[in-house]
């Protein structure tokens, strides 16, 4: 399927009654009142598509779709892209990844510690990801709230000195670097193959990236995948880095979600990075993603 075309039984579609709620701050908007398991026609697919443009996240509520639906929706905004960890594919939809902690007959549901350092899907890739949706099927009674930090606000506000020794640099992304810490590692994250490892060979992205919609610059490193920037000395390099995340998720740069039942949250990697904040492990928390190809870097 071409990217981002409207599925062509979507155009004539009756319009729906939807409100988009910003909320507090800069970051987030609720979408209240549309039923993605109905077809969208192109003045709503418009309207999602621009909220999620100024927004950078968007919470549909209430939800009640298939794993197909899912990923026909998705697909409008445009390719998916297929996670490199096949055991986490949902049978018969490899588009759709599992995010879960849920272990069954001693084999992992899903990646269970997915998120839980700083990033943008996919960033590792020489086209990394557009935007992602999780779809919330089981959530926890305490803990498991996703943050999001806006990149483009934390680039508008980075002090000078800053944004003169980041202007013009490039930075290594790699999916490996950190692939095996964490105390839970090994449960979840098999030793990659060769063909694996050749999916995600290490590439770079510009350190401050312009958003090729809105034109907008931001932040586009984080800690989850970005070891270093080019050209400069190991120690310079890890100082920056470091400043640069701190700065990124201050507080008052963040949007925390607390999750819902029925939530879809459709977030935009070109703007924003984020965090998994975990759940006790004996509460049971299962989400299913669907990750839009992007555009190449600049
Ligand atoms: C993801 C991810 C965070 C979470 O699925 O890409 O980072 O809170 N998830 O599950
Ligand atoms: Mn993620």
């Amino acid at each position: 399927m071409p990217a981002a075309s409207p599925v062509s039984s979507a155009i004539n579609a009756a319009s729906q009654a939807f409100d988009v709620r910003p909320l507090e701050g800069k970051v987030g908007a609720e979408i209240v009142g549309l039923d993605l398991s109905r077809p969208l026609n192109d003045a709503d697919f418009a309207r999602v598509h621009q909220a999620h443009l100024d927004y950078h996240v968007v919470i549909f509520r209430d939800q009640h779709i298939t794993p197909q639906q899912q990923i026909d929706f998705s697909r409008r905004f445009g390719i998916l892209q297929i996670h490199v960890l096949k055991q986490f594919l949902l049978a018969n939809h490899p588009e759709i990844f599992i995010v879960s902690n849920i272990v069954e007959n001693g084999q992992p549901v899903g990646l269970g510690d997915a998120g839980k350092y700083w990033h943008s899907d996919l960033s590792y890739k020489e086209l990394p990801s557009l935007g992602s949706m999780l779809y919330a099927q089981e959530l926890p009674s305490e803990g498991g709230d996703t943050l999001f930090a806006d990149m483009h606000r934390a680039w508008d506000t980075l002090p000078q000195a800053l944004r003169d020794a980041v202007e013009g640099k490039v930075a290594v992304h790699s999916y490996t670097a950190r692939y095996a810490e964490g105390k839970n590692a090994a449960s979840w994250r098999p030793t990659l193959t060769g063909e694996q490892l050749s999916q995600v060979a290490e590439v770079t992205h510009p350190v401050v990236r312009t958003h090729p919609e809105t034109g907008r610059k931001g932040l586009f490193v984080s800690e989850g995948f970005t070891t270093r920037i080019v050209g400069l000395p190991e120690d310079e390099s890890r100082a920056l880095l470091d400043q640069l995340y701190a700065h990124s998720t201050r507080p008052e740069n963040v949007y925390r979600h607390h999750w819902q039942p029925d939530d879809l949250v459709f977030w935009d990697n070109r703007s924003l990075i984020h965090l998994a904040t975990g759940c006790p492990p004996e509460l049971r928390r299962k989400l299913l993603r669907t990750t839009i190809q992007g555009d190449a870097s600049f």
